[in-house]
């Protein structure tokens, strides 16, 4: 099954009526545990379950209108998109799926409060937010599952993106991928902070797409991930129902330097931290072995997500001062 048959099973029926236009937030969402490789690179099917934690008011806010021209316009923080860059060739390559009327195209306004291709998950925030954009235009009304599933098509991780809090992304076991969707965990952790450390704003120069698949075909170390994530997994879980914030830091931060460690084993290598990424994690280190409980989550790119308690804010910041600190938990309901 390819993409265009999902989409058009989820939808079938359900496109009647439009609107003038459409919009929808989506917040960023950071793993804690990382989805890297697919069963099924079409349909983006996991290998393994993942797990994260959404940004609360940190992600997308995008309007969607049709019109009547040849081509999509893309708007991205008010400023118009050049047509050959990979965001908006991405872009359209989705809206595609959704083309409903022959000739219907769009223009995008999107807003993104975060660094665009850095690594923090703007893609996934940017596609679960055009999902949420296009069933408001046509009102599909459609499921929080179907919304995680037509997220998913366009970037694995967006399927996580539409909650607040801890989300769970199942890989199921239909090789449509109808049951590999993202489900929230009703539990709430308001004391833990995520402190966003940019070491570059500049796009990523290996995609996660490409990095993912590189990984997977020639890291000698892949075949280790399985288990090692189940492992992670299953701890994570435990550490959110205990609030056991050691346990959650220290799993989160060797899940992601087992990720990178498998990406430094691929041909050719592909390496994301550049060295104030490094001496960013050094510190982290330092600051552990001194008693601060403080810990770092990393994605494809050079930038860091420290993990720490609510009471060790000044302390993290008088170490950190750059970092843009969130509280995952506060104030969701008027963000939802
Ligand atoms: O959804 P993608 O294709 O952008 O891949 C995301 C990969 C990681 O951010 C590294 C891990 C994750 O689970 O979000």
């Amino acid at each position: 099954m390819n993409k265009q048959a999902v989409v058009q099973r989820i939808l079938k029926g359900r496109f009647q009526h439009k609107r003038t236009h459409g919009q929808g937030f989506a917040p960023s969402n950071i793993a804690l545990c990382k989805y890297w490789g697919k069963q099924n690179d079409e349909l983006n099917v996991p290998t393994t379950p993942s797990l994260s934690i959404s940004l609360g008011k940190w992600g997308a806010h995008t309007k969607i209108y049709p019109i009547d021209l040849l081509e999509d316009i893309i708007y991205l923080n008010g400023q118009k998109i050049d047509a050959d860059s990979a965001f908006y060739q991405r872009l359209t390559t989705y809206l595609d799926l959704f083309r409903f009327e022959t000739k219907t195209h769009f223009k995008i306004e999107t807003d993104i409060n975060l660094p665009v291709g850095a690594g923090l998950a703007s893609s996934a925030c940017g596609i679960a937010a055009v999902v949420k954009a296009l069933d408001n235009l046509y009102d599909l009304e459609l499921t929080n599952q179907e919304l995680s599933i037509l997220g998913r098509l366009g970037s694995g991780s967006a399927c996580r993106s539409f909650w607040q809090g801890f989300v769970e992304w199942q890989v199921g076991i239909e090789p449509d991928g109808r049951d590999s969707f993202a489900v929230p965990m009703s539990l709430s952790w308001p004391e833990l902070r995520i402190g966003l450390l940019i070491v570059n704003r500049a796009e990523k120069t290996v995609s996660s797409r490409e990095g993912m698949k590189r990984t997977m075909l020639t890291s000698p170390f892949y075949s280790e991930w399985p288990t090692k994530h189940a492992l992670d997994f299953a701890r994570l879980k435990q550490a959110i129902f205990d609030q056991d914030f050691a346990m959650l830091g220290a799993t989160a931060e060797s899940n992601a330097l087992a990720m990178h460690a498998l990406m430094m084993t691929a041909w050719p290598p592909l390496v994301y931290s550049e060295p104030n990424t490094l001496e960013a994690m050094q510190t982290v280190w330092r600051c552990r072995q001194k008693g601060l409980s403080v810990f770092f989550t990393q994605d494809a790119g050079p930038n860091l997500k420290l993990l720490f308690l609510e009471k060790e804010i000044e302390l993290v910041h008088s170490i950190f001062p750059m970092i843009e600190i969130i509280a995952p938990f506060e104030a969701l309901e008027k963000i939802c």
